[in-house]
C-alpha cells in the first residue's frame, strides 16, 4: 500500500489539524513527519475543540495507530501536556501513539538559544514560536543532537550534560544570559519529569513499523506542519521553519520510499495569512484585512498572536504544488469570504517592472507587486451547505479558476471549522 500525504501550501495554519481529522476513518495509521510543538492542529467535533502541537491528529480515532516520526523534534513537557489533555477527555494515549526513537528532543537549552538569537535579531527576527525548532535542528545537522532512544541509555544524564554545557557557552555570548539561566533552571525540572512520561510510551524504530505496516497493506497518511513557503530550502527564506515542510519531507521524515507514496493532499486557505516576519506580497494592511483576520479569526493557535492577512496567491500556490507534486487540492475555510462583495486572487507578480507567473528568488528582497484578477462574491451563508450542486455560480467559479491554474482539482471544500461542515466532491 503506498502512504498519502497531507501537506499545507501556504505558510502554516491552513487547517491540516481538521482535515486529517475528517480523513483518517479512511486511515488505520497516521504519521507526523516534521516539525514540533510549533504546530497547533486545531481539530473541532460535538461542540468541542482541540489543538494538538506534537501528536497526529488521528489520536481522536478509535482504532488508530499514530506516529511521532523522525523527523519530528520533540519537547517532552509539551508532549506530556498534550496526553494529559487528551487523557482527560478518554483518548487511551498510550495505546494509541508510538514515538520513533529517532525522533530528535528539544532540551530546554534550545528554547532559551531561539529566545536569546531571536532577541539578539531585533528589527530582522524570523517571528519564531520560540519552541527551540531551530537550534534542536541545528544540533541535529549539526550532529551533536539528543534522540528519544537516548533517554534509555545509562549515559543520557552525561549526554545531556555535554550538550546543556556547550548550549550555556553560546548563551553566554548573549545578552540578559542571567536571566536565561533562570529559565532554563526552571524548566529543566519540568523536563526531566516528563521525560519519564515519555519513556512509558512505546518508543520504536517508527520506519520499520511503517514499512511493515504499508506491506501489510495498511492505509497511512502522512501529516505534515507549518507549510511550503516556510520549508527550509524553498520557503522564503530566512523567514522560515527548520524542517523540509514540503511532501519530500514525509520519506525523510519516517522513512518512506518516493516510490511508496500516494495521494498528496494539498490544503490551502481561500485566502492567505502568515504568522510572524517575512514576504507576504498580498498582505492586506487595510480593513480588508482587518475583516479577514476579525472573521476568520486569525490568531495563533499556538502563540495566540495575530495573524497577517490578504488575498489568494496564485503564484505562490502553484508553485507549492509543483514542489511537492500535489494531487488533490483541499480548499479550507471558504465561508469567511462569504460576504464580501469582491473577491481577489493574485494571477501574477509584477518583480522589478517585470511581468511573472513564477515565484522569485527573494521575495523581500525585491520590490514585489501582485497583479490581481477579480471575482464577484457569492454573498451567501456557505456553511449549511451539504452538497456541491449547491454551491453558488460565483463560487463554482472561483474553484474553476484555480483548478484550472494549478491543473489539480480541489478534492475537499470546507464551509466551516466543525469536522461536518466540508463538502468532498
Ligand atoms: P502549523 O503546523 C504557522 C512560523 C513562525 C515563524 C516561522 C519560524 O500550525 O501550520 P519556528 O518556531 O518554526 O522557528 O518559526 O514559522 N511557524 C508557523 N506558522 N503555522 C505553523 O504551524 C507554524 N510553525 C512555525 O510563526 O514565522
Ligand atoms: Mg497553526
Amino acid at each position: 500500500m503506498k502512504a498519502d500525504v497531507v501537506i499545507g501550501l501556504q505558510w502554516g495554519d491552513e487547517g491540516k489539524g481538521k482535515i486529517v481529522d475528517v480523513l483518517t476513518p479512511n486511515y488505520e495509521v497516521v504519521a507526523r513527519f516534521q516539525g514540533g510543538p510549533n504546530a497547533g492542529h486545531s481539530l473541532e467535533f460535538n461542540d468541542k475543540k482541540f489543538v494538538l502541537h506534537t501528536v497526529p491528529s488521528g489520536i481522536f480515532r478509535e482504532g488508530t495507530i499514530n506516529i511521532i516520526g523522525n523527523g519530528v523534534v520533540v519537547d517532552p513537557v509539551i508532549l506530556q501536556d498534550e496526553i494529559e489533555k487528551l487523557e482527560v477527555v478518554g483518548v487511551n494515549v498510550d495505546a494509541k501513539l508510538q514515538v520513533s526513537k529517532k525522533a530528535h528532543l528539544i532540551l530546554p537549552s534550545h528554547r532559551m538559544l531561539d529566545a536569546a538569537s531571536e532577541a539578539a535579531k531585533g528589527k530582522t527576527k524570523i517571528g519564531s514560536t520560540l519552541k527551540g525548532i531551530g537550534p534542536a535542528y541545528m544540533d541535529k545537522t549539526g550532529r551533536n543532537g539528543l534522540r528519544v532512544g537516548d533517554i534509555l541509555l545509562d549515559s543520557f544524564k552525561e549526554k545531556y550534560e555535554q550538550l546543556r554545557q556547550k548550549h550555556i557557552g553560546i548563551l553566554k555570548q548573549y545578552e540578559g544570559f542571567n536571566s536565561y539561566e533562570k529559565d532554563l533552571a526552571a524548566y529543566e525540572e519540568k523536563w526531566f519529569k516528563s521525560i519519564g512520561r515519555l519513556k512509558r510510551l512505546m518508543l520504536v524504530d517508527s520506519e520499520h513499523t511503517i514499512n511493515k505496516l504499508l506491506k501489510q497493506n495498511k492505509r497511512l497518511l502522512a501529516e505534515g506542519a507549518q507549510g511550503s513557503l516556510l520549508d527550509m530550502d524553498f520557503g522564503t527564506y530566512p523567514y522560515v521553519t527548520s524542517s523540509n515542510t514540503v511532501c519530500a519531507g514525509a520519506c525523510t521524515g519516517l522513512g518512506i520510499a518516493p516510490s511508496s507514496i500516494g495521494e498528496v493532499y494539498g490544503i490551502f486557505k481561500a485566502y492567505c495569512t502568515r504568522v510572524g516576519s517575512g514576504p507576504f506580497p498580498t498582505e492586506l494592511n487595510d480593513e480588508v484585512g482587518e475583516r479577514l483576520r476579525a472573521m476568520g479569526k486569525e490568531f495563533g493557535a499556538t502563540t495566540g498572536r495575530p495573524r497577517r492577512t490578504g488575498w489568494l496567491d496564485m503564484v505562490a500556490l502553484k508553485y507549492a504544488v509543483m514542489i511537492s507534486g500535489v494531487t488533490k487540492l483541499i480548499m479550507m475555510k471558504t465561508d469567511i469570504l462569504d460576504t464580501f462583495e469582491t473577491i481577489k486572487i493574485a494571477a501574477a507578480y509584477r518583480v522589478d517592472g517585470v511581468e511573472t507567473e513564477e515565484f522569485p528568488y527573494d521575495v523581500d528582497g525585491m520590490e514585489v507587486e501582485p497583479i490581481y484578477r477579480e471575482f464577484k462574491g457569492w454573498n451567501q451563508n456557505l456553511s449549511s451547505i451539504k452538497a456541491e450542486k449547491d454551491f453558488p455560480q460565483e463560487l463554482k467559479d472561483y474553484i474553476a479558476y484555480i483548478e484550472q491554474e494549478t491543473g489539480v482539482p480541489i478534492y475537499l471544500v470546507s464551509v466551516g471549522s466543525d469536522r461536518e461542515e466540508t463538502i468532498i466532491r
